[in-house]
């Protein structure tokens, strides 16, 4: 599919944390313009310097909070893959306040400027977390629960808001429900690090990673290359065959009108396709991996290159209020619709992961707490 696009300019909100730099790297290896739009409140530099001389690259240090900035990053931009936010449950159990106002009211500018610039499709990181206090598993697009978090509520407001500017103003959005992913320049650092990085950390650290529970909790940890990809088929993948695989998937041409209008809106054809797409996806593998296993893929993983890390036996700490036992995705949405395969199974994403960070950990700036870990989770992301 990528050797048919032909070139375009791409907004990446977030570009410089841990999946928006991967998706810069990809979008300007296939030869695309891209934007990158940050405000560097927790991405880093070094994570985009590399493309500093690059004449398809611009960076723009900014915040998704003054639309005029988001105005002035989408001008000539002909698709907008949105990650910018304040990610972590405990971050916005803390302080739900800064998580709503950069999550809904910078989302809701960049999906205004969007809208007013015509823009073809807009992507959009959002949340397993969504899924909330629901118990079903696999977990289907169709059946979440009630949020269990701030952060929670801020990445389904974001999906309501799209489906509805989709609706209200012909435009064509879609938006990719994450599922724990990992991998490169996931940040080890802060008291907000996510559960594999910071394990990975203690570990090249030759300390003990504390596990909430027993071990049993499992999650659908996808790795980012598996990520990069949905986004690439996201953007990508024309409206005509999202339409028609969309009633091959749901097997029936009933609900089209719900979710699938003529936009009265008049696309200009130049810029939004002539359908109004709102989709929800959810990126994961679709598999399990428990915490047990998790930490053993790990050790022996990073034991590779430390002989010593083999020996080290994890801590066990008291279950999280809130942490639901299993997350699990179904993934037969973006299978059918986007043709999404995920290229990485947990294992073999976690060795490569480790790899990277056994040979970039040490050059990264450190700012953990010795008690990081205590305060770390399991949570939906
Ligand atoms: N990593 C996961 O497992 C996961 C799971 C589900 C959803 N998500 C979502 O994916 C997206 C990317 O997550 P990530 O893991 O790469 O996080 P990240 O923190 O590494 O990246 C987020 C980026 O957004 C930037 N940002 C934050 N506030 C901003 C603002 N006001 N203006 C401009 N830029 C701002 C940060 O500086 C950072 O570079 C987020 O929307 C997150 O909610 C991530």
């Amino acid at each position: 599919m990528s050797q048919t696009i032909p070139p375009a300019r791409i907004l990446i909100t977030g570009g410089a944390g841990f999946i928006g730099s991967n998706l810069i790297d990809r979008f300007l290896e296939l030869g695309h313009e891209v934007v990158c739009l940050d405000d560097l409140s927790t991405g880093y530099e070094h994570n985009i310097s590399h493309h500093y001389e690059d004449p398809k690259f611009e960076f723009i240090k900014g915040d998704i909070r003054d639309l005029e900035t988001c105005k002035r990053a989408i001008e000539d931009c002909d698709y907008v893959c949105h990650q910018a936010a304040l990610g972590s449950v405990p971050r916005s159990i803390a302080d739900p306040a800064n998580t709503n106002s950069v999550n809904i009211d910078g989302f809701l500018n960049v999906l205004i400027a969007a809208r007013d610039r015509k823009i073809k499709r807009f992507v959009y990181a959002c949340s397993s977390s969504t899924y909330g206090d629901s118990k079903k598993l696999p977990k289907v697009e169709e059946e979440i629960g009630r949020p269990l978090s701030p952060y929670a509520v801020t990445k389904y407001v974001n999906e309501l808001y799209a489906d509805v500017f989709a609706k209200s103003y012909g435009m064509q959005c879609v938006g990719l429900r994450y599922f724990n992913v990992f991998g490169k320049r996931q940040d080890p650092n802060g008291v907000y690090a996510a559960v594999i990085p910071l394990w990975v950390k203690k570990l090249i650290n030759h300390a003990s990673p504390v596990i909430n529970g027993d071990g049993s909790h499992s999650r659908d940890f996808t790795y980012i290359e598996n990520v990069v990809q949905a986004n690439e088929k996201a953007l990508f993948t024309p409206s005509k065959e999202i339409s028609e695989r969309r009633k091959e998937y749901y097997n029936t041409g009933l609900d089209k009108h719900k979710y699938l209008m003529q936009s009265e809106h008049g696309s200009d054809g130049d810029k939004a396709g002539d359908e109004i797409i709102s989709e929800i996806f959810n990126i994961a593998l679709g598999g399990n991996t428990t915490l047990l296993q998790l930490f053993d893929t790990l050790r022996d993983s990073l034991a590779q290159f430390d002989p010593a890390i083999a020996v080290i036996q994890p801590r066990f700490g008291p279950l999280r209020v809130g942490d639901i036992p299993h997350s699990q995705a179904s993934i037969l949405k973006a299978e059918t619709i986007l043709g999404y395969r995920p290229g990485y199974d947990a294992k073999e994403g976690l060795t490569r992961a480790a790899k990277w960070y056994h040979q970039s950990l040490s050059e990264l700036p450190s700012q953990a707490s010795p008690e990081l870990e205590m305060s770390k989770n399991l949570q939906l992301k």
